[in-house]
């Protein structure tokens, strides 16, 4: 067998441990041949791959970001995008693709539904159907969840408010874990538009009769109720999607003019995708790329592997790409979970 393997989209941690999965499986027990493409699906428009050896793999289950380069780059986008992946195919005679990517990723391969490819999900973001977890997500939620308990202490000293922005996109599921796990007074979430007012009386009312700091995490994608706050259009990145970010300073801003109280915002940023992965990514990473190729193995193309509970599933592309997977009422309206 000759499968070709890419990343595609954001980078996360536990990329490499997925590659590593794939080449050792491949070399060890598959006896297939793995091509890796660079900077995701531009490669294999490109059409220029290297042999992934078992050597190339070596100590990556612990390291950051991803050997093969990511892109955006989605091959429907551009006129004659498919035509140059099937000659890709061709050439390198190809029985498929193991692509390792996010929503856009699944976008991109359920555009080409006659190209053999099995996904692998990843993404700090956890927005995928088909799967508890992506892989990255834990790791995103621990970093957060550690700068959230050092803003803890600080805010305590000075008595302020301490806005912490996280990542996520229209998905709350980081706001969502790191906000519960650092014990936030407030937490924002996309799935369930905000009352600033209520936030800014929730503050105050710990002031008075709680303790004299609060921390609030605000979601990238989190907004408030229509009509209640302004806030400016988000420009759009090279794929159409909005560039988010700046949402917490204007809680913070808005926070300090309501009720007159020092507000400080912390935007955690990339550093939530950078680095090791932890131990759970890299469990994940592994037995997702393990499947992947068994998958492949079997001749089962146009699925992505995923784990529900403790079992390895698979799902139609098409059907996990359809929409992006957001944290449910019954999380967002638990009562520990204090969304406004
Ligand atoms: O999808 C992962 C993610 O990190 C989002 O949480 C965030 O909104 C976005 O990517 C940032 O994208 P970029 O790396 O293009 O700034």
């Amino acid at each position: 067998m000759r499968i070709g393997l890419l990343t595609g989209g954001g980078d996360c941690p536990g990329l490499n441990a997925a590659i590593r999965a794939v080449v050792r499986h491949a070399h060890d027990e598959i006896g297939a041949t793995v091509y890796g493409f660079r900077d995701g699906w531009r490669g294999v428009m490109e059409g220029t791959a290297d042999e992934l050896t078992r050597d190339e793999v070596r100590g990556l289950v612990s390291r950051g970001g991803t050997i093969l380069g990511t892109s955006g780059v989605q091959p429907s986008r551009t006129s004659d995008g498919i035509d140059r992946v099937r000659e890709t195919i061709a050439v390198h005679r190809l029985d498929g693709f193991i692509a390792i990517g996010g929503e856009g990723t699944m976008g991109a391969c359920a555009a080409m539904p006659d190209v053999p490819i099995i996904g692998v999900p990843k993404t700090i973001d956890n927005d995928i159907a088909g799967t508890d977890h992506s892989i990255g997500f834990q790791t995103a939620v621990q970093i957060a969840t550690e700068l959230i308990d050092r803003l803890y202490s600080t805010a305590e000293s000075h008595q302020r408010v301490m806005v912490c922005e996280v990542m996520g996109r229209s998905a709350g599921w980081i706001g969502l874990e790191a906000g519960i796990a650092g014990a936030a007074d407030v937490i924002l979430l996309p799935e369930h538009p905000f009352d600033i007012e209520l936030v800014a009386r929730r503050v105050k009312q710990r002031m008075l009769e709680e303790r004299r700091f609060s921390i609030v995490v605000v979601s990238e994608g989190a907004s408030p109720v229509p009509g209640t706050m302004d806030v400016p259009d988000y420009p759009l990145d090279e794929n159409g999607w909005p560039r988010l970010g700046g949402i917490g300073s204007l809680v913070a801003r808005e926070l300090a003019a309501r009720i007159g109280v020092e507000s400080r915002i912390t935007v955690l940023g990339h550093v939530q995708r950078g680095g090791s992965p932890v131990a759970y990514d890299r469990v994940l990473a592994t037995r997702l790329g393990i499947a992947a190729l068994e998958e492949a193995a079997r001749g089962v193309w146009g699925v992505m592997v995923g784990m529900i509970g403790q079992r390895l599933v698979t799902s139609p592309i098409a059907e996990v790409a359809a929409a992006p997977r957001t944290v449910p009422e019954t999380l967002w309206s638990l009562p520990q979970v204090l969304c406004d």
